[in-house]
């Protein structure tokens, strides 16, 4: 039986704001090091110390902004350690991240210079667990102030006349974790007194973003917005998909069937938690002016055998695809509130788009989605109606199809699509209304194994294809959408 959708073109619900496509790297395993940065004198091809494959790779997807440096690394970083002559900057311990020896050669100039290269926005989240009021106050004068004070004057001597545009700023980091252990109303305050000194030097606006709740924390927001919520831009939110529990998480690349069920099911969770966080924000924020900020989301598995524990590093497969495809499904249908998201993580660590080893890079099929989506960056949302199917497992079932639409600057209408159940295909009867369209393309990404993914050897086992089981006739769409698929097409 086919699967009933109407898509109302006249009925645009907002912009998606493109930041939903963002991006997050930590100071953990080789995110940064190894990831982005190799240093000026590595044979891999490098500008001023940054990978040139990688930033090629990204630019090419449209990166639009990128969160730095943590994660829990933020509220033990000190942003003094990372500035000036590479021989003179401290060495730290990570003490969340394996404990390894943190020799600060990638700091502020160097993440602003990353920022550039890729043509991705700013966004630093600051240190309120371990620092004070002063360095991040700081830390901003010295990135941001164009006058004659000694902080602009030290960025000048460091290599850098001009002062950067930092349009987002974050207060911390899961301050209810390892950035403090705080209670909310502990951290209410505190965010009001550190945001305050978070000022808007020559002609910088600073977007600030409070630190927000864990998954189902629900009073967490209460709280930020009861105290503080007239005080901020955002407010972030931080949800990963664990098929297992957090001691027995689940291989990245060897499931079966019941932890795919499970990996989807948890991860059409994420609809729910922007729901009802979005309706607890309502009350104190009913024109939607403070924005939910996902800075944290995606698959967290058991580290690929052998790999260092505190490295999170770990394979991205056909799964983590259809994951993607679901996540960035839901930010859309919620772009009236999810002003930003940003994946954990870009390189190595988490659900990836990028994997390196040396000189090596591999694309994961989490990049390919993030390059198909990228068409519904600051589109109009358009509404889709669906009578969806259903996939079942044993005796659980949960909605086969994910979809959202969009509209761009040229009128093209663009539909992402994904097939949740890995055995079974399915029809798909679209009626557009309000638009008249004559030709449809698309894109398929899918494999003949859900645990397919790419690797050194074999870079370009999962990559996306042109599709053709679609056809338009009239107003009426019809799609052959195969099982285990990621799907986009785009009506002219
Ligand atoms: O992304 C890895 C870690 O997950 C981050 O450092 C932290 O914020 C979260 O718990």
């Amino acid at each position: 039986m086919a699967v009933r959708m109407v898509l109302n073109a006249d009925f645009p619900k907002g912009k998606i704001n493109k930041n939903i496509y963002g991006h997050f790297a930590e100071h953990l395993g080789r995110c940064i090091y190894g990831g982005f940065w190799v240093g000026k004198d590595s044979p891999i091809p490098n500008t001023d110390g940054i990978r040139n494959d990688v930033v090629d790779a990204l630019k090419k997807v449209n990166i639009p902004v990128l969160r730095w440096p943590g994660g829990c690394f933020a509220d033990e970083y000190h942003w003094r350690n990372g500035i000036g002559l590479y021989e003179n900057r401290p060495r730290t311990i990570n003490t969340h991240w394996g404990g390894v020896v943190e020799d600060n050669s990638f700091g502020t100039h160097e993440y602003f210079r990353l920022c550039e290269l890729l043509g991705a926005d700013p966004y630093i989240c600051g240190n309120v667990g371990s620092g004070t009021v002063q360095e991040m106050q700081e830390w901003i004068e010295y990135i941001t102030f164009d006058g004659p004070s000694s902080l602009a004057d030290l960025r000048r001597a460091n290599g850098r006349e001009k002062p950067w545009k930092l349009p987002y700023f974050g207060v911390g980091n899961e301050n209810w974790g390892c950035g403090g252990n705080m209670r909310p109303e502990y951290y209410a305050d505190l965010y009001r007194r550190y945001s305050t000194y978070v000022k808007n030097f020559s002609g910088n606006r600073i977007y600030k973003i409070a630190c927000g709740a864990s998954s189902f924390d629900y009073r967490w927001t209460e709280v930020l917005m009861r105290e503080a919520g007239k005080f901020m831009d955002g407010l972030s939110l931080h949800y990963y998909t664990v098929p297992g529990d957090w001691k027995s998480k689940g291989s990245a690349t060897e499931f079966d069937e019941r932890e795919w069920f499970v990996t989807m099911k948890k991860t059409l969770v994420m609809d729910e938690l922007i729901t009802k966080h979005s309706t607890i924000m309502d009350r104190y924020d009913p024109e939607k002016r403070v924005g939910l900020v996902v800075d944290e989301w995606g698959t967290w598995y058991d580290v690929e055998p052998g790999t260092n524990p505190g490295f999170l590093y770990q394979q991205n497969t056909l799964r983590d695809a259809l994951v993607t495809g679901i996540n960035l499904n839901i930010f859309n249908n919620h772009c009236d509130r999810v002003h930003m998201a940003n994946l954990a993580q870009t390189i190595n660590v988490l659900q990836a788009m990028i994997l390196t080893e040396g000189e090596k890079m591999v694309l994961t099929p989490t990049y390919h989605v993030f390059d198909m989506y990228k068409v519904h960056q600051n589109g109009q949302l358009l509404p889709v109606e669906a009578e969806n199917s259903l996939y079942s497992y044993l005796d659980d079932s949960i909605p086969q199809i994910s979809v959202s639409s969009s509209k761009d600057a040229e009128n093209r209408i663009h539909i992402s699509l994904c097939n949740l159940d890995p055995n079974s295909g399915t029809h798909i009867n679209c009626e557009l209304r309000g638009a008249v369209k004559s030709h449809v393309s698309g894109t398929i990404l899918t494999a003949a194994e859900m645990n397919a993914h790419n690797t050194f050897d074999k870079p370009d086992n999962v990559k996306p294809a042109e599709f053709h089981e679609v056809s338009i006739v009239g107003n009426v769409i019809d799609v052959h959408l195969p099982p285990k698929s990621v799907v986009v097409l785009t009506l002219e």
